[in-house]
């Protein structure tokens, strides 16, 4: 039976925007506590457009809400040595809270060590092995930014505990934080990956379901529960178009909530480098 009333919007660009207007508020007391501002560093290496884009928004974030932003653009041919030395700097930088190397990197270059280089206390994608280890452990410092966000907008739909939640895709980045994210607010989380025998019957049965593979239509919406919560991390670019892994028209008919291709998720990730960095200053760096 379809209810056939269209899904509550989960509007990301809302919802960050409120939430850069709390960093504002937060930033005045700060400055009349005579306080420095939070500081971003953001390393680009190479000339990817998508990933030009991406470091000039998270430049023009920090400048909205008064963060110190630098950026630091790097040729494609880089080496290992001049990329290390470079976080090195920004590790010991006392007015830099979080150090952000643009993913992905020119193939030459060992992603890993990269990770591993930025301090803990820096790593405000909460990519290092340590903040993956510490949302693992119940105990979390600073949280991969795109999970954190999506836990921002399920707050929105209520109390998340309890409910079968499915998330689509496994990679280091994403799907498994954000794995790790629901099973702490209290899920009973299912992965599903490349190897998962009949998605369709996982996805049939989830209450909250997220899709972090970057296939479009890989979900076709008469698949979504009824009622469902459904997020799409998705983004392809298709014929000058941003597509989400689930199809969207019949998907929010049925779901009773369920974020917009663009407008949902990227605002919110954005959202999530800024609460990290002022977390940082705050919490580790005070
Ligand atoms: N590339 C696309 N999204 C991200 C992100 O959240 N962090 C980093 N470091 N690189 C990215």
């Amino acid at each position: 039976m379809s209810t056939d009333t269209a899904a509550q919007i989960l509007d990301g660009q809302a919802l960050a925007a409120r939430l850069r207007g709390e960093l504002k508020a937060v930033m005045t007391n700060r400055l009349a506590a005579n306080l420095r501002p939070p500081g971003l560093a953001v390393i680009l290496v190479g000339d990817d457009p998508a990933s030009e884009i991406y470091v000039k928004h998270k430049g023009r974030d920090c400048q909205e809400v008064g963060f110190k932003s630098e950026t630091r653009h790097l040729s494609a041919t880089t080496t290992q040595t001049e990329l290390m030395d470079m976080i090195d700097e920004l590790n010991a930088d006392d007015t830099i809270d979080g150090v952000l190397v643009q993913a992905p990197l020119p193939r030459h270059l060992d992603a890993r060590a990269v990770t591993e280089r930025i301090s803990p206390n820096k790593d405000v994608d909460g990519f290092h092995p340590y903040n993956v280890g510490r949302l693992a452990l119940r105990d979390p410092l600073l949280r991969p930014a795109t999970p954190k966000g999506v836990m921002q907008l399920l707050e929105l739909t209520g109390s998340v505990r309890g409910k079968d939640a499915l998330v689509v895709g496994a990679s280091n980045h994403v799907g498994r934080p954000m794995s790790l994210e629901l099973l702490l607010a209290g899920c009973t989380v299912t992965t599903a990956h490349r190897f998962t025998n009949d998605l369709e019957d996982q996805v049939r049965r989830a209450e909250i379901l997220v899709s972090a593979v970057g296939r479009p239509r890989l979900i076709p919406g008469e698949w979504v529960r009824e009622g469902a919560v459904v997020i799409d991390i998705g983004i392809t670019r298709e014929g000058g178009r941003l597509h989400g892994d689930i199809e969207f028209e019949t998907a929010s008919k049925r779901a009773s909530w369920i974020t917009p291709v663009p407008g949902g998720v990227g605002p919110m990730t954005r959202i999530g480098v800024l609460q990290n960095t002022l977390f940082a200053a705050e919490q580790l760096h005070s």
